[in-house]
């Protein structure tokens, strides 16, 4: 068993890595043996991480990069070749919501400008797009790689209020897929591309929609979350490892173009 879960000596790069969610996926790859590549647009948030993983015994790579622009992709692949020699492992991790892009009681769908719109399109679709075509092609050269989306619960069914994030995260799922078509048939039967779609995880990026500013009470809404979340609880980023550990490794060697909820049973309530 822990040889089909190992992925000791992997090189995995995450990006989006500083954030709340793929912080813990990267320090866990690294307990794991994996060398990781911290990538965060910013070269010193990109550092402290790297310290952090290496102080606790792990190899780590920081590297800044803005996942909308090819160029520093390319810069960061060139980086991370020239270091490790290889890409196995891609987490497609920078993603996220944007407060301009969300209805509100006092901001309608009819308000919510065209940049908003696209800010988070581009984020989340475009960046784990580019992010693919770049590490992507490491992969094909080597004819073997694993890589993972951040799909979100709302890309099965969409969520109110939050009216691009949703769509967004629908087409990664479609993305996914198509994907994992397009490498086997195009270059090889051993790269696979899955998704993950994490439930409610109470993080900086929905804090705004789960807490009310004024009161710091919970609002409606995650009340009416937590109240379809049949396990009665938000996610906690260790939540995750389990799945993201077992796609990385070839023990999910058969499992191609999937989209794997986490979520506390949110997506199998009907909510009656
Ligand atoms: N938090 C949740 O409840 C939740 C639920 C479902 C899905 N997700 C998804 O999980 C992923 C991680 O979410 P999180 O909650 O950890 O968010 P987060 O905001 O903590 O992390 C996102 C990271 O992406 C980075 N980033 C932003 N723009 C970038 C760019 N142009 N180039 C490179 N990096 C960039 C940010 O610096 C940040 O470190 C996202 O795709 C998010 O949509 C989150």
């Amino acid at each position: 068993m822990d040889k089909l879960f190992t992925i000791k000596d992997r090189v995995a790069v995450i990006t989006g890595a500083t954030g709340v969610l793929c912080a813990e996926m990267a320090r866990e790859m690294a307990r794991r043996g994996a060398r990781v590549v911290v990538m965060s647009t910013a070269q010193e948030r990109a550092d402290n991480l790297t310290e952090k993983i290496r102080s606790e015994g792990g190899t780590a790579l920081g590297v800044a990069v803005d996942v909308l622009d090819k160029d520093s992709l390319i810069r960061a692949r060139e980086r991370i070749v020239e270091t490790f020699g290889r890409i196995d492992i891609l987490i497609n991790g920078a993603g996220g919501n944007h407060k301009s892009a969300t209805v509100s009681p006092d901001f309608s769908f009819f308000d919510i400008p065209a940049d908003a719109l696209q800010w988070v399109f581009n984020l989340n679709v475009l960046g784990t797009v580019l992010a693919t075509q770049v590490f992507g092609e490491v992969m094909v050269k080597q004819g073997k790689g694993s890589i993972i989306n951040i799909s979100s619960m709302n890309s099965y069914r969409p969520l109110t209020n939050i009216a691009a994030y949703s769509a967004a995260k629908a087409s990664i799922n479609n993305f996914t897929q198509w994907m994992a078509v397009h490498f086997n048939h195009n270059y090889s039967a051993d790269i696979r591309v899955n998704a993950v779609a994490p439930g409610f995880f109470h993080t900086r990026q929905n804090h705004f929609l789960l807490v009310d500013e004024k009161t710091g009470e919970p609002t409606p809404r995650a009340k009416q979350i937590l109240g379809h979340t049949p396990m009665n609880r938000y996610g906690v980023p260790e939540d995750l490892l389990g799945t993201v550990i077992w796609l990385a490794s070839d023990a999910s060697a058969f499992v191609n173009g999937v989209v794997v909820p986490v979520d506390g049973g949110f997506s199998a309530y009907s909510g009656v």
